[in-house]
């Protein structure tokens, strides 16, 4: 009796719970009892990731392991929540409880393995008492796994009062129990198409839970079970099984209305809100009763009912109609919670609250049915937008960018890059830091930060001073404890004006172009192109073209002569020729940058003057005109055609005689002049003109000069060529032995004849003609020293007395080719005069000359071989014809012995 005392005394405080542990781990397993339902929860902390067998073990210690079928039929419910935690819950009626008196007991025996297959899993026990003393005359449930109805026992008692109440009903049912009179107990099933009546035996088998206690008479069933209806009440579905359970005690039959009745649907969602609504009065259950009258509507979370100020603070709203009880529960509000989701690879959130609803009402026919109904509501897939938070910072060249905001269950587990997949604890060495912010509501975002420079991070050219730099990842997410994945997309576009631009410097040496490109931080991508020609290294091997690349500079030599040079323009200082190196973009090919060297080369080459008149031209094409044909270049005679040709050049070998050559002199200079030529089919002009001179002095000093013009009038200015005079002294009249360089100074006596001849040397010109101006005697190498002694004066021999100067004609003969090259005069050997005194000295003779052109004799007097008197020399004229000085060697005076 004192312990049944104290017992009792422990029982109101609510939970008697006696525990049995392998392992003593307090805090992971909590229990409570919930009116007619008693709950164990499993702490995540130390069950999550484990695997878990549930077991009832009954008054007898046996141990009945609980799999899917014997939930639902003996009262027992498991849920496991996402953040790992796990609830097992019983009905106090449930299969193996322990009924004494009004305490209830439960056993659970949990296993927990780390291994599917439980070996070596720990063994946790678990007792639960609960006491329950406030039994209304029906009780429903409606778990999530079963429905549940427990009656009084004595009520209704009588069974003609039944039948009265139901004539039709229940007198059907009644023979169909007489019938099955030899068993204890059966259960008469009310379907549309009729009644079906079931052995306990049988019922039990197809998934019935049947029993009694002392006081009730129990029915549970499972959703699944073939006798449960789906009726419509007010629009909301319920699942209803209508049955009456008999059972023989000693010799009257009992009868029992066991009909439940459990709303399956009814749950109505708008952006913001949950509604769930009720129906009251519903027809299974209300069977031949009148006289409603609502005792208590109770409202809870979690199985806690809850006060209506805390309904009010949590802005739930419980309306409670003549026919309907209506719960509104605005989303997101306490007492639920968010767990994230993916549907179609999009991520989103659901909104679950596990509700309660206790609806007591009382009737003419069962006093107070008690209906307790356990709802977990769970709204629908909502797609959440992503907030993206750029706080990219150019001044410490660093992409950061927030994303969020996700739920606890989420975690990011890699990011893809265009060439890799990252998990999150590698990131840093690929130059990304990520980190986790949470929340004070719990919820979290990520933070991804990586410096510009990352390779991954891709770089682009945009114009002049800008740069793209692109990052592109893809996040990988997973939800726990589903293992859900979903990808979120990250771009983030910044634009940096810190482009650097390759730049270009080159130089030429005598036979090659060089372009050295420096690179700069937008071109690792360019390739280098001479025209459409990619210059790749083995291009350029095979163009015998230098490429030479270090990763910083690259150089590109070209030889002036390869195809890829252009000649600009051909000067006075040489031709002008340039190579072009051009930066394609890999991808599109679009011209980036345009780069070029030109140089000026000595165009000595291409003109040759000869100093008998040959005179070697090599025209060569200039940029822009390309396109003509070399072999159809000439000479102002269009007769003369070139020797060589190639495709870029023609060169003419050419007599300055011949193909139309014109000569011109100028004081010391001789200049011949022809142009190269081109013209297109019908057209005047000429669409290439090279000009091309040849200059010849008359003495050894060859200058160069060409001169330019552009297109279609390039010139070459002159090619030089030196022409000789020679003056020499004879021995005879026949003029055929000279004097030699070693027989000077030569001696004459006093009156002897000196033979004078005065030449042209080198030139195949017959249309030069040498003449003589001035000729003159002094006794000293300097022309212009005095005394001096007139010999030719303009042209016109000295015709004084005895020293009288004769000229002889010049015939051709084996040593002369062009005898107007030459002029021959004698003279008689003299002596100066100082005083009456002889000057023993040397002389030496000297003549100024020109050279004519022959075809224009009339132009000039001296060129006309005529002797012009003093007073007409004014009007000579000064472009047709050359001057030269010649100097004898000495001549000394011989004494007679
Ligand atoms: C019926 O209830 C008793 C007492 O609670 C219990 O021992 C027994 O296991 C139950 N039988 C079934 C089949 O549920
Ligand atoms: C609910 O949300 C959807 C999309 O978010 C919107 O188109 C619709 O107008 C909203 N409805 C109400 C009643 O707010
Ligand atoms: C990146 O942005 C976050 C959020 O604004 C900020 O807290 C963090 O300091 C930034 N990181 C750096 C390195 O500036
Ligand atoms: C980002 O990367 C993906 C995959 O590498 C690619 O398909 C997409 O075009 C990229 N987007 C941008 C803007 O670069
Ligand atoms: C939680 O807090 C964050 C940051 O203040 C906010 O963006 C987010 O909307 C909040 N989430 C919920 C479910 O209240
Ligand atoms: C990256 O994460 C996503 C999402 O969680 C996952 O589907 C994918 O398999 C992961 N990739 C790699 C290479 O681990
Ligand atoms: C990110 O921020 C940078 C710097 O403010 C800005 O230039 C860039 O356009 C932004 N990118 C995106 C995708 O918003
Ligand atoms: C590359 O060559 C250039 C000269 O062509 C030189 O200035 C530079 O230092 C070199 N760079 C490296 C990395 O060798
Ligand atoms: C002029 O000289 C060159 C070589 O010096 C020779 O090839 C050419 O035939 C000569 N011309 C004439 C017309 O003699």
């Amino acid at each position: 009796m004192v312990l049944n005392l104290i017992l009792r005394l422990s029982l109101l405080i609510g939970v008697l719970a006696s525990e049995t542990w392998t392992q003593d781990r307090p805090g992971f397993m909590s229990s409570e009892c919930l009116g007619s339902l008693l709950r164990i929860t499993l702490s995540a902390d130390y069950f999550d990731d484990k695997y878990l067998t549930f077991a009832a073990v009954d008054q007898f210690g046996t141990i009945w392991e609980i799999d899917e079928a014997l939930a639902s039929q003996c009262g027992y419910t498991i849920v496991y929540y996402y953040w790992g935690t796990i609830e097992f819950r019983a009905s106090i009626l449930s299969c193996y409880s322990h009924i004494e008196g009004d305490v209830f007991t439960v056993t659970v025996q949990i296993k927990v393995g780390t291994n599917p297959d439980m070996k070596n899993a720990a063994t946790h026990s678990k007792t639960v008492s609960c006491l329950y003393d406030s039994w209304h005359p029906r009780e429903l449930i409606c778990e999530t796994n079963y429905m549940e109805v427990s009656v009084r026992r004595k009520v209704p008692q009588i069974m003609p009062e039944m039948i009265e109440d139901e004539p039709e009903d229940w007198a059907l049912a009644f023979p169909e129990a007489r019938e099955g009179a030899a068993s204890l107990w059966q259960i008469v099933f009310h379907l549309p198409a009729g009644k079906k009546a079931l052995l306990v035996s049988d019922a039990q088998d197809a998934g019935y839970g049947l029993n009694t206690t002392d006081t009730r008479i129990l029915l549970r069933v499972p959703y699944s079970a073939a006798e449960a209806q789906l009726v419509k009440v007010q629009g909301v579905t319920f699942s209803a099984v209508r049955s009456s359970t008999f059972y023989k005690q000693r010799w009257m039959i009992f009868m029992a209305d066991t009909a439940v009745a459990c709303p399956i649907d009814g749950v109505d969602y708008t952006n913001d809100t949950i509604t769930w609504s009720v129906p009251k009065n519903v027809h299974p259950l209300s069977a031949g009763a009148t006289g409603f009258e609502d005792v208590l509507i109770e409202v809870g979370v979690d199985l806690h009912k809850l006060s209506p100020t805390e309904i009010a603070s949590m802005k739930y709203v419980v309306l409670n109609d003549s026919d309907v009880i209506t719960i509104k529960i605005p989303i997101g509000a306490e007492g639920g919670y968010y767990k994230t989701h993916v549907n179609d690879g999009e991520h989103g959130t659901k909104y679950i609250i596990n509700m309660i609803l206790e609806h007591q009402w009382q009737d003419n026919r069962w006093g107070v049915t008690k209906h307790t109904i356990i709802k977990k509501i769970e709204t629908p897939f909502k797609h959440v937008q992503l907030n993206l938070v750029n706080n990219t910072n150019y001044n410490i060249r660093l992409v950061n960018v927030t994303i969020g905001v996700f739920l606890p269950d989420v975690e990011l587990v890699n990011f893809t890059t265009e060439t890799t997949t990252v998990s999150v604890p590698e990131a840093f060495q690929y130059g990304y830091e990520i980190y986790e912010t949470t929340y004070p509501n719990g919820t979290k975002s990520y933070i991804i930060e990586a410096a510009f420079d990352v390779p991954s991070i891709k770089k682009e050219y945009m114009t002049e001073d800008s740069r793209i730099y692109t990052l592109n990842v893809t996040l990988g997410f997973v939800i726990y404890p589903t293992s859900q994945t979903f990808t979120v997309p990250v771009i983030i576009v910044s634009v940096v004006k810190d482009a650097v631009l390759p730049s270009a410097r080159g130089f030429c040496d005598g036979e090659n172009l060089y372009l050295t490109v420096i690179r700069g931080n937008v071109d690792q991508n360019w390739l280098p192109f001479i025209s459409n020609l990619y210059l790749s290294p083995e291009a350029a091997q095979k163009h015998n073209y230098g490429l030479n690349d270090n990763g910083t500079h690259f150089t590109v030599r070209v030889p002036l002569h390869a195809p890829h040079v252009l000649y600009e323009d051909i000067h006075p200082s040489g031709i002008m020729t340039s190579f072009h190196l051009i930066m394609k973009d890999d991808n599109s090919l679009a011209v980036m940058r345009d780069f070029s060297i030109s140089c000026r080369f000595s165009a000595k080459e291409l003109i040759d003057c000869q100093s008998n008149g040959t005179m070697t031209v090599t025209a060569i094409k200039l940029a822009g005109i390309e396109d003509l044909d070399t072999s159809l270049f000439h000479l102002r005679d269009r007769q003369c055609k070139p020797a060589l040709v190639t495709e870029r050049a023609a060169t003419f070998i050419f007599n300055v005689n011949s193909c139309g050559t014109t000569r011109k002199f100028e004081n010391t200079v001789m200049t011949y002049e022809n142009d190269v030529l081109y013209f297109r089919p019908d057209s005047n002009m000429p669409a290439y003109k090279l000009k091309c001179i040849c200059q010849y002095m008359i003495n050894e000093t060859i200058l160069v000069q060409y001169g330019v013009k552009n297109n279609p009038a390039p010139s070459i200015e002159p090619g030089f060529g030196s022409l000789a005079l020679i003056f020499r002294l004879f021995k005879e009249r026949t003029y055929s032995d000279a004097y030699k360089e070693v027989d000077y100074p030569v001696a004459k006596f006093l009156k002897e004849a000196l033979y004078f001849e005065v030449e042209l040397l080198n030139s195949e010109d017959p249309q030069l003609e040498l003449q003589l101006e001035d000729c003159w005697s002094t006794n000293s190498q300097d022309g212009s020293s005095h005394p001096q002694w007139a010999i030719i004066t303009n042209g016109c021999e000295n015709s004084e007395d005895s020293y009288q100067t004769i000229f002889h004609n010049v015939y051709h003969n084996s040593r002369i080719k062009f005898p107007k090259h030459l002029k021959r005069f004698e003279v008689k050997m003299f002596t100066f005069m100082q005083d009456t005194k002889a000057l023993l000295e040397q002389l030496y003779f000297h003549c100024r000359v020109i050279i004519c052109d022959a075809r224009r004799p009339t132009s000039d007097f001296l060129c006309a071989r005529r002797c012009i008197p003093r007073r007409e020399r004014l009007d000579r004229s000064v472009e047709a014809r050359m001057h030269g000085h010649v100097a004898s060697g000495a001549v000394i005076l011989e004494r007679k012995m």
